[in-house]
């Protein structure tokens, strides 16, 4: 029988890619662009919305010549995303009408704060299942209505678009203006109960329907690509930290899964039901398939995790690659009292504290080089560590083993200090694209390549990273951490 393959998109903050898998789940082709980052002003990210759409064609079409697979056999492909940011277009021209305001900008934090001021957060949280802020996208919308010159006419007209990345590119592939059900989780404008978009708060946002998408199952038929006279299907589609979850097999509830990626976002299945945090989690919708009734997810978002060894590289220039940190960090003592708390874009969860700023705490004559890079690696952990308490204390039931991905995950000093800090099993899984694969998998689904049991038997344990630190010390350092987000928070005198 002749092989199948699948194409995923992976359009993440800092790149783009075209991933081709084999059926069993195993990278055959990969091509890559580095996207441009924008930094107009403090606190101000912005992408260009044009590069986004040129580099993901590039990769797929490059994806496609260097494989050398038969087109025939490439039976779909599937898109996953960085979630949130946010692109406005033109839809009779389709040109953007300002560039993407990504999701780590704070520029939205005065509007979040008139929507605080009005009581809207018990009504937000109820049903779009977030927090207030300038997270997500709906007052990213607000802003490019309300600040992009006769924006706000023309979307009234009914002229603009609206779409988080994985419907702007289905949009500029296909010309349909589509998004699923785990992106729409993202707006804080989607009931994620009734699964529609909530009128109350597109009112309150002053945001006109007729820019919204139409939403679908993360599996289900978002049109097709033709290029060279084939035609390929767009099958899946789905925010990556939730396709990552799906990639490790958390259709399943009970299974947590954390992604050291530009953040750090770790996602536990819930089941049938949404379950509403107390600790600073929000709610979120997992990837849906056609027929099944949707799941929900616990989510903790951190906003900086891969994103301050970059810092470490090009700001700092201690270090020439990520690869490096690992040894750099097995070859000094533990450190004693130092902690970097990388609040680069303020607190996310569990604290939501938008004007948090980063702090080093505990510098003393010892602190170079090398202490610097671990004290950065081990705030990864932490992190972590601050969102599993929460998880744990939201749903009763103390997490055993955390199923890890993304790119930190290779430096096995951060997993053996993970599972120290956590007292938990970090679980790494062979290969590492579990956010491609995952939007593989919802594509493979639907073209009838795989089915959703097939998914269990195609993850591969690399290794599992047992706890070996003491209670004390791990005490100690747990207790320090606290201290030093304290002494961070935006409102400490
Ligand atoms: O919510 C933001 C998240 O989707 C970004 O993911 O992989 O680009 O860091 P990533």
């Amino acid at each position: 029988m002749s092989k199948s393959y699948i194409i995923a998109f992976d359009q993440g903050t800092t790149s783009t890619r075209a991933i081709l898998f084999d059926e069993q789940g195993v990278i055959v082709q990969v091509s890559q662009k580095e996207l441009t980052q924008h930094y107009p002003q403090s606190g101000w990210v912005e992408h260009d919305p044009t590069e986004i759409y040129n580099d993901q064609k590039a990769a797929f079409e490059q994806v496609i010549t260097e494989a050398g697979v038969e087109p025939n056999a490439i039976k779909a492909i599937g898109i996953t995303n960085q979630r949130e940011t946010t692109v406005v277009w033109d839809k009779h021209t389709g040109e953007p009408v300002y560039n993407a305001i990504v999701w780590l900008d704070k520029r939205t934090e005065p509007i979040c704060e008139g929507l605080r001021e009005r009581d809207l957060e018990r009504y937000i949280s109820k049903n779009t299942g977030l927090v207030i802020d300038s997270y997500f996208s709906a007052t990213k919308i607000k802003w490019i209505l309300d600040n992009v010159d006769g924006a706000r006419e023309k979307a009234e007209a009914g002229d603009l678009l609206f779409g988080t990345i994985d419907t702007w590119l289905i949009y500029k592939f296909t010309g349909q203006h589509l998004t699923d059900h785990t992106n729409a989780s993202r707006t804080m404008l989607y009931n994620i109960k009734k699964l529609k978009w909530d009128d109350e708060l597109l009112e309150i946002l002053e945001i006109p329907k007729s820019m919204l998408p139409k939403v679908q199952a993360s599996s289900s038929d978002f049109g097709s690509i033709t290029h060279k006279g084939h035609t390929y299907p767009i099958y899946g589609v789905a925010g990556d930290q939730q396709a990552a979850l799906f990639g490790q097999g958390g259709y399943k509830s009970g299974m947590a899964k954390n992604t050291y990626g530009t953040g750090c976002f770790m996602l536990l299945n819930t089941g049938k039901k949404p379950s509403f945090s107390k600790n600073g989690l929000i709610t979120t919708l997992c990837c849906t398939l056609e027929d099944k009734k949707p799941k929900y997810a616990l989510e903790g978002s951190v906003f900086v995790g891969g994103a301050s060894v970059q810092w470490l590289r090009d700001s700092l220039k201690l270090i020439d690659n990520a690869a490096e940190t690992s040894t750099i960090c097995k070859s000094i003592p533990p450190l004693k009292d130092l902690y970097l708390v990388p609040a680069f874009n303020g607190l996310g969860a569990p604290y939501w504290d938008g004007n948090a700023k980063g702090s080093i705490q505990g510098l003393t004559f010892n602190t170079g080089r090398k202490e610097l890079v671990k004290a950065t690696i081990e705030a990864l952990a932490y992190q972590v560590d601050d969102l599993i308490t929460a998880m744990t204390e939201d749903s009763g039931n103390q997490i055993k083993s955390l199923k890890v991905d993304g790119g930190a995950c290779a430096n096995d000093y951060l997993m053996q200090f993970q599972a120290d800090i956590l007292d938990a099993d970090v679980d790494r899984p062979q290969m590492l694209e579990v956010t491609a694969l995952g939007a593989a998998l919802l594509a493979g689904i639907k073209a009838g390549v795989w089915s959703q049991n097939d998914i269990a038997s195609l993850r591969k344990v690399d290794h599992i990273f047992k706890p070996e630190m003491g209670i004390r010390e791990r005490n100690h350092k747990k207790e320090g951490w606290e201290l030093a987000v304290l002494r961070t928070r935006s409102g400490y005198a």
